[in-house]
């Protein structure tokens, strides 16, 4: 079977040297207007004896007669194809086997196969199978390479063929003198009977070169036939920029679009970034992100980023957005007792950072801080610390503010008003005290032995408060004539102490009655007087044996009324602490209070604790309990 097999090859190889052959090119390529010489020879086989020699025929498109392909060439006749008339020629000698063929001033129409029959005489005719593929070109080939990619060394090869002996084409690049460096070779190749020539461009391409023309330019000369082929550099390069908008200042609630360009090729995928958040990408040459509605937390960094295989670039913007300060936050508001410090806190935000001040009751308190929190220290507050305080942030885009009251507490101090005084009916007592609570007010008369307060009010007890200061007053009828026999203590208390004190009968001048009206003031004294006034009245019938008859005796005398004057200052206590234990605070001041004579002019200067402050040396019951 092997041995079949090689018999069977043997024999083909032999007959095929001894049969129809043909040789020419397979492809052949030519210039239009430029001429090809086809080069052939062929074969038949050695039996045949060629009958009134040896003829050809060239056809164009198909090999076989039947098909009527268009004649390029016949040797037994003139008759061609009207588009080779004159054209052709038959450069071969048949009777050599040398069938080659030269067409000139060659069209595009002529691009096509080409097939050789040779015709022996009688009936050995043969048209060879093989056939030469011609291409007719109208510009030169340029051999590019599928990608170019800046800053990597770039051939260009332009290709001529130079199958036309009677012209030798020329190539030129054209359009490099804005090239860095180029480099010119030229060379010449020949493959299977047919050439071409060749320059090839070297140089080193940028990213501005990329879309920029290049031309091949291929000419025959002496002639007027000239060939280009342009081609448009397209160089791949990495993002070269990425453009993005400059940092901006936005308010909050606008919308703000940015930009960003990046130059590469091909074009990028585009990201905008936020922090480490993708907020949108694309793959374009620019693209814009859309914010609305711009709130503080999307104030930050927003990066660009451009990547297109071959590289990767970023820029960088910063995105303010403003807004004015937001409502503080203030401490609740607070009840403190005298003495004591607190802390108050302030805490806002706003953009840009806001100013903060401390107002009280409308004053400025503390320093102005550019900050989101203020903290304003209040050491060893007195009563007048009480008030309402105000936090007002403020930046170029507005302000805003929150308050809190703070209440400072304190032991009950008794008011220069307090006295008592010769009235028409007998005596008018009145104790004024202040303090936070307000303090409650009893008389107790020692004499007789009995308190008046609220629940025991006789004599015409009536109080009265405003919220910081209380007023008591009683009125006694006195026939004994003799004032110093009267005694009335006044206590005043509320939660942090108790102050007893003696009132006593003084002089006085009559106008300062309305002094002291004028103090209470309001209908309330008004009705309190006509009240009084029956009262007296009444205890004129009823109580004829009180000891307090003899101050209608008084009543001659008007210039006399009671003062406080001696304190009993160990009823005065202060809370100390959570524990409730109370510490009697008169002790420390160590000494007996002398006696005071009020001139008219102490009342009207006002409460005692208005000259405290400002005196160390004034041992009021007040100021012993700050020195504690
Ligand atoms: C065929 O003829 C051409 C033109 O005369 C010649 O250049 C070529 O060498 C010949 N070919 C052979 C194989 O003799
Ligand atoms: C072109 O023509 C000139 C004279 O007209 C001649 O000297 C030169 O050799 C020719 N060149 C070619 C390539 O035929
Ligand atoms: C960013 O730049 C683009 C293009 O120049 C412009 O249209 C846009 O308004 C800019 N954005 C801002 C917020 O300025
Ligand atoms: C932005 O990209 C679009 C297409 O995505 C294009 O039409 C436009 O010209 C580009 N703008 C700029 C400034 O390059
Ligand atoms: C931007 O580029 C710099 C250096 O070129 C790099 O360090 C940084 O990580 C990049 N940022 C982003 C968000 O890609
Ligand atoms: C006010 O609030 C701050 C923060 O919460 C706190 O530290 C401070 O003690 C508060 N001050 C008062 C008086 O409550
Ligand atoms: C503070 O007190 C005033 C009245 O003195 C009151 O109108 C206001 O509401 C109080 N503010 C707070 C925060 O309690
Ligand atoms: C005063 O009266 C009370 C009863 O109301 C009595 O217990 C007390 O002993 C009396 N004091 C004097 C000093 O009379
Ligand atoms: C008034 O005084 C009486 C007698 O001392 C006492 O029992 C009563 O509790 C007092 N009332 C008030 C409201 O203080």
């Amino acid at each position: 079977m092997k041995c079949g097999l090689l018999l069977l090859i043997f024999i083909a190889i032999k007959a095929v040297r001894t049969q129809w052959n043909v040789w020419m090119p397979r492809d052949i390529s030519a210039m239009t207007n430029s001429c090809v010489v086809i080069p052939c020879s062929f074969m038949y086989p050695s039996g045949i004896r060629p009958y009134r020699g040896v003829h050809g025929i060239w056809y164009f498109g198909q090999p076989y007669p039947q098909l009527f392909p268009p004649v390029v060439f016949k040797s037994r006749t003139d008759i061609v194809h009207e588009s080779y008339k004159g054209r052709t020629k038959l450069l071969g000698d048949l009777h050599q086997k040398n069938c080659t063929l030269k067409i000139s001033n060659i069209g595009p129409e002529h691009s096509g196969k080409y097939y050789f029959r040779a015709d022996l005489g009688g009936a050995n005719i043969y048209t060879y199978p093989d056939f030469s593929e011609l291409k007719v070109l109208d510009q030169p080939n340029v051999d590019v390479p599928d990608e170019i990619v800046s800053d990597d060394s770039l051939d260009l090869t332009c290709y001529a063929p130079d199958n036309c002996p009677d012209m030798t084409p020329e190539i030129h690049w054209m359009y490099t003198d804005y090239l860095p460096d180029p480099l010119f070779t030229a060379d010449y190749l020949e493959d299977s009977n047919t050439a071409v020539i060749s320059s090839t461009l070297t140089f080193t391409p940028k990213p501005m070169h990329h879309g920029q023309l290049i031309g091949c330019r291929v000419h025959y000369p002496n002639t007027t036939f000239v060939y280009e082929h342009l081609i448009s550099l397209d160089i791949k390069y990495a993002p070269q920029t990425v453009w993005v908008n400059v940092s901006q200042e936005v308010m909050e609630g606008s919308s703000v679009v940015l930009h960003c360009e990046v130059d590469s090729n091909p074009v990028s995928r585009i990201s905008w970034l936020f922090g480490e958040e993708e907020l949108m990408s694309d793959t374009a040459s620019n693209i814009s992100l859309y914010m609305d509605d711009l709130d503080p937390t999307q104030e930050g960094i927003y990066t660009c980023v451009g990547d297109n295989g071959y590289g990767i670039m970023n820029t960088s913007m910063y995105l303010a957005v403003k807004y004015p300060p937001r409502d503080p936050w203030v401490n609740n508001s607070v009840t403190v007792l005298e003495g004591s410090s607190v802390h108050v806190h302030c805490k806002t935000q706003g953009n840009p950072v806001p100013t903060l001040t401390w107002l009280k009751d409308g004053e400025l308190v503390g320093t102005i801080r550019a900050d989101e929190l203020s903290v304003l220290e209040l050491l060893d507050l007195t009563p007048h610390g009480s008030g309402q305080y105000r936090c007002l942030a403020e930046n170029e885009h507005g302000r805003s503010s929150s308050s809190l009251n703070i209440t400072v507490e304190f032991a009950p101090v008794l008011l220069d008003e307090s006295k008592c005084t010769v009235v028409r009916e007998g005596v008018q007592c009145v104790c004024m005290a202040t303090g936070n609570p307000e303090p409650v007010i009893e008389f107790y008369l020692p004499d007789l032995n009995i308190t008046i307060n609220e629940t025991e009010n006789r004599f015409n007890y009536y109080t009265h408060t405003d919220g910081h200061t209380s007023t008591g007053m009683i009125k006694l009828r006195d026939k004994s004539g003799q004032g110093t026999g009267i005694h009335v203590h006044c206590s005043i208390t509320n939660i942090y102490g108790t102050e007893t004190v003696q009132l006593e009968l003084q002089q006085e001048k009559k106008y300062m009655m309305a002094v002291i009206v004028g103090t209470i003031g309001g209908v309330a004294v008004i009705a309190f007087i006509i009240a009084a006034v029956r009262y007296v009245g009444h205890s004129n019938k009823k109580e004829n044996d009180n000891p307090g008859q003899d101050l209608v005796s008084k009543l001659e005398n008007p210039s006399m009324f009671y003062s406080a004057v001696k304190k009993d200052k160990h009823s005065l206590r202060k809370k100390v602490g959570e524990e409730g234990d109370y510490q009697s605070v008169g002790s420390l001041a160590g000494f007996q209070r002398p006696e005071l004579n009020y001139a008219a002019l102490d009342f009207i200067r006002g409460r005692p604790r208005e000259g405290r402050t400002g005196k160390e040396d004034d041992n009021s019951d007040y100021t012993e309990i700050k020195s504690k």
